[in-house]
């Protein structure tokens, strides 16, 4: 059901569990205090919004992006810095699969990748993520967006009680985005949070781990985490519990990255693709 929010924005169910799209909005213009706090509502509630035929500069994005909270910083060496980020703003991230000399010129370049959160690998990821697009391909490369919330509530409570107060281990290589493709080089970073995350501004409980960068469960060897692990990744992927997102060009998506997973789906390769991606650092460490 569409709903008029206190500022006149539109916001449209795209799910039963997440996404939503809200209408209205044209974010060349400053946007006004009852619009920003629309937006957060929004966002609380449906995790993803998505915003159609935007036309932003970086330094918009970058407007636009520090609305909902501190602009994250990127956390990666600037000696792993692909070619391309000479040429954008600091602090937005060029994911595309562009090449010049062969190289790509952006982060994440091709293809598949599989469900992750951004950044879970550090000690505090970032809550939210924008992602703007530029040039997308004819097919593929969709974005499916999964409630960590929905799997949580649905997951089989003898599991979740054996879950429960345990922690995870995170790693990432960047460069991955299938987990031992041997694309990463080195890795970013290691990190051990809570299994199920409470989200520090709705208190609700989320699933907080996923198929690209959990490594293992705190004080459980491998061969018992494994299996569990990988029976919650196939749970928290089921299809009811998933937004798929075709891009259009001057699509915004923003994503709560504390109660949600993403993954992109394949696109051919010889096809551009171009997303300008932003962050919104997070006030609360999940633990
Ligand atoms: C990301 O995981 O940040 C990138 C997703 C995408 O390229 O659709």
């Amino acid at each position: 059901m569409t709903t008029a929010t206190k500022s006149d924005l539109e916001v449209i169910p795209l799910t039963n569990h997440i996404g939503a799209e809200m209408r209205g909005l044209d974010m060349t213009k400053p946007l006004s205090d009852e619009d920003i706090e629309a937006i957060n509502e929004a966002f609380l509630k449906h995790l993803v919004i998505v915003f159609r035929d935007q036309k932003l500069t970086q330094e918009d994005l970058l407007r636009v992006t520090a609305y909902f909270g501190p602009v994250g910083h990127m956390r990666r060496p600037p000696k792993y810095f692909p070619p391309g980020f000479d040429k954008i703003l600091p602090n937005i991230m060029l994911i595309t699969n562009i090449r010049e000399n062969g190289e790509p010129i952006g982060a994440l370049p091709d293809g598949e990748m599989m469900f992750h959160h951004d950044m879970i690998h550090s000690a505090n990821p970032d809550a939210g993520t924008m992602l703007y697009s530029v040039e997308v391909p004819t097919w593929g490369g969709d974005t499916l967006f999964a409630s960590g919330y929905a799997a949580y509530d649905t997951l089989d409570p003898a599991l979740r009680n054996k879950l429960e107060g345990k922690r995870a281990r995170h790693f990432y290589n960047y460069g991955s985005v299938v987990k031992g493709d041997g694309k990463g080089t080195e890795a970013f970073g290691e990190s051990l949070h809570p299994f199920f995350r409470t989200h520090d501004q709705t208190g609700k409980k989320a699933i907080y781990v996923n198929r690209l960068m959990t490594v293992g469960i705190e004080g459980m060897d491998d061969t018992e985490a494994q299996p569990i692990l990988d029976h919650v990744f196939d749970h928290m992927e089921k299809p009811e519990f998933i937004y798929a997102h075709k891009w259009q060009v001057g699509d915004i998506l923003l994503w709560d990255n504390r109660c949600s997973t993403h993954a992109r789906t394949d696109f051919p390769a010889d096809q551009r693709r171009l997303m300008l991606r932003t962050t919104v650092e997070c006030a609360k460490p999940p633990y």
